[in-house]
């Protein structure tokens, strides 16, 4: 237990498929892992819903400013892969957006907006750094370090 808990709870009631604590499960899939490791942490699917995942895999050339394009094979694979781990409780969410980033996400947000020093969000240069904070979380981790 964390004294975010309890803040923790209500934000996830709401939200992404996140397990009722810290932990959430780490990509398994290798193509997954490889492609998408290569310049960010592959976040874990549960952190996005379906369309979201959808969304991005089928615009990989124009990917947050870089061409992250794969041949077809691959790509319908990892999105099947992260689309079949998505999350399903997103009521936060409204069913007409679409979020491309989990840095933007109501919940995300609500865990990191007050918690978050300045001097910490400048040594993990960008929100989506979850490694520079989390030490754990390509495993999984995201408890206080
Ligand atoms: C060529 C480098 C590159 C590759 C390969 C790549 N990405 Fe990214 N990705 C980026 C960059 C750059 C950002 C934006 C990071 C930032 O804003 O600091 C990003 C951001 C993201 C975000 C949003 C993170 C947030 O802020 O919540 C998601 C989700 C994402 N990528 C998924 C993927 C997936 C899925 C793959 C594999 C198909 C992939 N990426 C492969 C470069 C890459
Ligand atoms: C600049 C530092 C920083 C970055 C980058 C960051 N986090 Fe966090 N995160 C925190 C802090 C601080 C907390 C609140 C304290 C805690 O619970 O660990 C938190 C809380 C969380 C929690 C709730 C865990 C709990 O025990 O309450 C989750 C889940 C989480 N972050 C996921 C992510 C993901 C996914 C990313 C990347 C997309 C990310 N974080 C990026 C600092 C960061």
């Amino acid at each position: 237990m964390t004294r975010f808990s309890a803040a923790l709870a209500l934000a996830l009631a709401a939200s992404p498929a996140l397990a009722d604590d810290d932990y959430i499960p780490p990509v398994t899939h290798a193509a997954t892992q490889e492609e998408c490791g290569a310049c960010h942490m592959a976040y874990q699917p549960g952190l996005l819903p379906a369309r979201s995942w959808s969304a991005i895999m089928g615009d990989l050339a124009n990917h947050f400013g870089e061409n992250a394009d794969l041949d077809e094979a691959t790509r319908a694979e990892i999105e099947a892969y992260l689309v079949s781990g998505a999350a399903r409780r997103t009521r936060s969410i409204p069913a007409d957006e679409t979020p491309l980033r989990i840095s933007e996400l109501p919940w995300f947000k609500h865990e990191h907006d007050h918690e978050v020093s300045q001097r910490m969000r400048d040594r993990a240069k960008t929100m989506s750094n979850c490694v520079a904070c989390h030490r754990g979380a390509d495993r999984g981790y995201y408890e206080d370090d």
